[in-house]
């Protein structure tokens, strides 16, 4: 019985301890987000600094829930992964919802309406819509929904990039035909570089949201009810006109 009785205390001791230290882990003052901070104007690093419309919503959300906030910049296509196995606590990354993400993960409320746009060489006079696209050389950011149409289009070859201003690096070269990818970073893109033009693709309509763990509702419902907040009061509003110039 006593055997028994030392066992327990053992047991009850290291469950305690176990207890305590996921308590702590889990309230330490700080929030993880984690994004890939190749998507201007959404997401960016300036003079050593993480930007955008993205890291400032997320500042804010952060301060909504008291909290520090951490940016854990990645590959756009390490990012549910790195949601769950705990790397990061949320996702603000331009993220399109879709119902393939929505498998792994859950999306806040949606914020930002989007849509891919195509990106050619200003000379380019064959290109004027997605149907012109038929058989080029396409390029595309790895595991964007910019991707997933690209590869829909018929005969295209379609070289993935780790970043879009890579993937305009290589169509200014000449290299490739056109970019797919997200209408704001697209401007932005063609705003610095003289040599390429925008191309309206009449894609779908996207929308951005952020994501948290599938299940971890707590945390949903914090960020949803900060999100609200912020897009209710004007903040959301002067954060993005502050990006669109
Ligand atoms: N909206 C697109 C998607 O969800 C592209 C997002 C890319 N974001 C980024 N931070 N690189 O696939």
């Amino acid at each position: 019985m006593k055997k028994y009785l030392k066992l327990f205390i053992a047991l009850f001791a290291a469950l305690a301890i176990m207890l305590v230290f996921t308590g702590c882990q889990k309230d330490d003052g700080i929030i993880k987000m984690g994004t890939n901070a190749e998507f201007p104007p959404f997401e960016y690093v300036e003079n050593g600094e993480y930007a955008g419309i993205d890291v400032e919503l997320a500042q804010a959300i952060a301060k909504e829930l008291g909290k520090e906030l951490e940016i854990v910049d990645m590959a756009f296509n390490a990012l549910i992964d790195a949601l769950n196995s705990g790397k990061v606590d949320f996702v603000a990354a331009g993220m399109s919802v879709d119902p393939e993400r929505e498998k792994n993960v859950d999306f806040t409320i949606k914020y930002y309406n989007a849509t891919q746009t195509i990106i050619v060489q200003a000379g380019n006079e064959n290109i004027k819509s997605k149907d012109d696209l038929v058989g080029k050389k396409i390029g595309v950011q790895t595991g964007t929904t910019g991707y997933d149409v690209a590869v829909e289009i018929k005969d295209a070859v379609v070289s993935t990039y780790e970043n879009g201003l890579e993937a305009t690096m290589d169509l200014a070269n000449g290299n490739i035909d056109a970019v797919i990818i997200d209408d704001f970073p697209a401007k932005k893109y063609v705003e610095k570089n003289p040599g390429l033009k925008l191309v309206d693709g009449q894609f779908e309509e996207e929308q951005y949201a952020m994501a948290v763990k599938k299940g971890n509702k707590k945390l949903l419902e914090q960020i949803n009810k900060a999100l609200q907040k912020l897009m209710d009061d004007g903040t959301y509003d002067k954060i993005l006109e502050k990006y669109s110039d």
